[in-house]
């Protein structure tokens, strides 16, 4: 774990001072008109129109654009969502997109009961340091909305679509999503079952 923690500090150090450099620049208003297409699957308000795909509504700025450019990279594949991703070839463009969704009222799912949610509750608070699991909250907020705006790092989690969160948790487990930085995100689904993945994921799109 110290190991990874490590990695964490000097990569929050370095993202940190470029996030801010860059997290002035998108404009709201012009990005509403530049993520037309967006909409037709993420929502005009960043709430997705089905379950597969991710909300983006109130998610960090930094993040998204993050995601645009490791699609374009081919560091992380979609066969959807790469292409839809190659269509954003304007810097400023993503700018406006990515503040855009980020000013949107953040993303809720309707809370979750039973003993299926108290499971991934007691996995998002405390995890599971047997197996490496350090709790989500640690990384991703108490209410998984994150750290701060200024640390886009860590994504907001809370309230987003249990099938989303399904597929990206059996992604980085499996080793078909690794653009995370430093592994980190790897290592923690890794150490998760298909069980935990299962609560997890109850208990996170109920925020
Ligand atoms: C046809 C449907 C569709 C359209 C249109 C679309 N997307 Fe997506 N988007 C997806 C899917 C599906 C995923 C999830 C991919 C995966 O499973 O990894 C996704 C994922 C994303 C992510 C990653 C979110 C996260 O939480 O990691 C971002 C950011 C994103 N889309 C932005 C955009 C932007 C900006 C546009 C417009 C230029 C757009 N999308 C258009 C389907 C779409
Ligand atoms: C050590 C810090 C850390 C911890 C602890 C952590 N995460 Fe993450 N997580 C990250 C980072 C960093 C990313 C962003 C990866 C990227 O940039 O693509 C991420 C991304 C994610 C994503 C993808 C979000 C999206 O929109 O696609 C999910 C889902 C997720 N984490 C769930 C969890 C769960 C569940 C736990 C607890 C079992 C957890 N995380 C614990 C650092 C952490």
């Amino acid at each position: 774990m110290n190991k990874v923690l490590g990695a964490v500090i000097v990569v929050v150090g370095a993202l940190g001072a470029y996030g801010s450099a860059w997290a002035a620049k998108g404009d709201p208003a012009a990005g509403k008109e530049k993520s037309a297409l967006c909409h037709g699957c993420h929502g005009e308000k960043g709430m997705s129109v089905a379950p597969n795909f991710p909300n983006l509504a109130g998610q960090f700025s930094g993040y998204i654009k993050k995601q645009i450019r490791d699609f374009q990279a081919g560091k992380r594949n979609d066969d959807t969502m790469s292409a839809m991703a190659a269509t954003v070839t304007e810097a400023q463009d993503l700018e406006d997109i990515a503040a855009y969704f980020m000013s949107q009222t953040s993303m809720k799912g309707a809370a979750t009961k039973g003993s299926k949610a108290d499971k991934g509750k007691a996995i998002f608070m405390d995890g599971n340091l047997e197996k490496g699991v350090y709790g989500c909250k640690n990384c991703h907020g108490e209410t998984g909305k994150g750290k701060s705006a200024d640390n886009h790092l860590f994504p907001v989690i809370g309230g987003q679509n249990k099938d989303y969160l399904l597929k990206q948790l059996h992604d980085l487990k499996e080793g078909r999503r690794t653009n995370d930085p430093a592994g980190m995100m790897g290592d923690i689904a890794k150490g998760l079952s298909d069980d935990d993945i299962e609560a997890v994921a109850e208990y996170i799109s109920g925020l």
